[in-house]
């Protein structure tokens, strides 16, 4: 057995705590990457439940899949191959985040009328028309809107998270660019610059909307406030069953390359879950793991899909579960224990357990109770 247990409800009760957190202004929770490794159309249900009134997502594929599904909701997807196929977008009510003059142009050909939302570079670097381009990317979009071919539905930015005063540049940035596309004649429903970062910690930063990515997921994306202090619960929690347990005696070497030699008589679990499942091979000799309430470090490496744990003396059998991260509330190790043993962050952990390990989702408020169930 593996397993990435994911609770819908957290999701939506996450959402709820943000939405109150962030006051009038509306909320975009992002499901790009399947949902952060969640599932993307689990986790927009469930998000959707909490009260976002907006999804955001990368592109156009993985808009077009929450329709496919079902999710009515209003989409934005804002990273397009150069030859993405508008006339989808237009079809299924995509909102097209557009970046530069050709791509709205191609925009505006679509058949039907585009919805497109401007996207301004203000000091990250990524996509979205830098100052130098505003005039004339403005006044094309307005004269297109006026022409019937477009609706210009927002203008919006990234933060960079590069501390407070370039956050203070980024904000004075992106009002040029609102009177800008203001003096073209453009009227934009949403205006819209911050994630969760922004959202929490930059009220100034809001606008609008706020798109919530990590934060919904239960995870604080700051490195001085984790979520339990934000008022989150982590949705994923990743275990497997021990699938062997074993005495060897001291001297012996442990996975390969024996960067690992036992000292003593001990017990060795394998646990069947390695990089070919998203678990960093960098955390080998460090990653965090609970069995049976108590808690390990990965002893030597993180093979493709397995890694072994040194349990001394403790009663661990085939069949126990260990889990690498989940709720620390609940005495196991978070996504953020495994962000430092791997030097990365907490999004990369979430994010990158793949597919071969089987979601399994604790039903949050958006699924009704069965008729009968206990
Ligand atoms: C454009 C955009 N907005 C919002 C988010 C959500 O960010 P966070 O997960 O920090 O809330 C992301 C994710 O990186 C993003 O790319």
């Amino acid at each position: 057995m593996r397993e990435a247990v994911i609770d819908l409800g957290a999701i939506t009760s996450n959402v709820e705590t943000l939405r109150a957190a962030v006051g009038d202004t509306r909320c975009m929770v992002v499901v790009k990457a399947d949902g952060y490794g969640h599932g993307a159309i689990e986790a927009a249900r469930a998000a959707l439940a909490g009260g976002a009134e907006w999804l955001g997502v990368v592109d156009l594929d993985e808009a077009l899949a929450l329709r496919a599904a079902g999710i009515d909701a209003p989409v934005l997807t804002w990273l397009h191959d150069p030859d993405a196929d508008f006339d989808e977008a237009v079809a299924a009510r995509v909102d097209i985040g557009v970046s530069y003059l050709g791509q709205l142009e191609r925009a505006a050909a679509a058949s039907g009328r585009a919805v497109v939302q401007l996207k301004v570079d203000t000091g990250l670097g990524r996509n979205g028309a830098p100052e130098a381009d505003w005039h004339e990317f403005f006044a094309a979009a307005a004269r297109l809107e006026r022409a019937g071919r477009i609706t210009v539905r927002g203008v919006w930015s990234h933060l960079a998270n590069a501390g407070e005063a370039h956050d203070a540049a980024q904000i004075a940035s992106f009002e040029s660019a609102l009177a800008a596309a203001g003096a073209a004649g453009l009227d934009p429903e949403l205006t819209h610059l911050a994630a969760t970062g922004g959202a929490l910690r930059v009220p100034g930063a809001r606008f609008d909307l706020v798109r919530l990515g990590v934060s919904a997921y239960g995870l604080s994306p700051f490195d001085d406030e984790d979520a339990a202090a934000l008022g989150l619960r982590p949705a994923m929690e990743l275990a497997a069953s021990v699938v062997s347990a074993k005495r060897v005696p001291a001297g012996t070497g442990v996975s390969y390359g024996h960067d690992y030699v036992t000292t003593e008589e001990t017990t060795l679990a394998l646990v069947p879950l390695g990089y070919g499942d998203g678990i960093p091979r960098h955390a080998s000799g460090r990653g965090p793991v609970s069995i049976g309430g108590a808690r390990y470090r990965i002893a030597g490496r993180v093979a493709m899909d397995q890694f072994i744990v040194d349990v001394g003396d403790a009663p661990v059998h085939v069949g126990d579960r260990a889990v690498l991260f989940g709720d620390p509330s609940t005495g196991v190790p978070s996504a953020d224990d495994w962000a430092a043993a791997a030097d990365t962050i907490n999004y990369e952990i979430v994010t990158r357990i793949g597919s071969r390990v089987p979601r399994r989702y604790l039903p949050g408020p958006t699924i009704p109770a069965r008729r009968g169930a206990a």
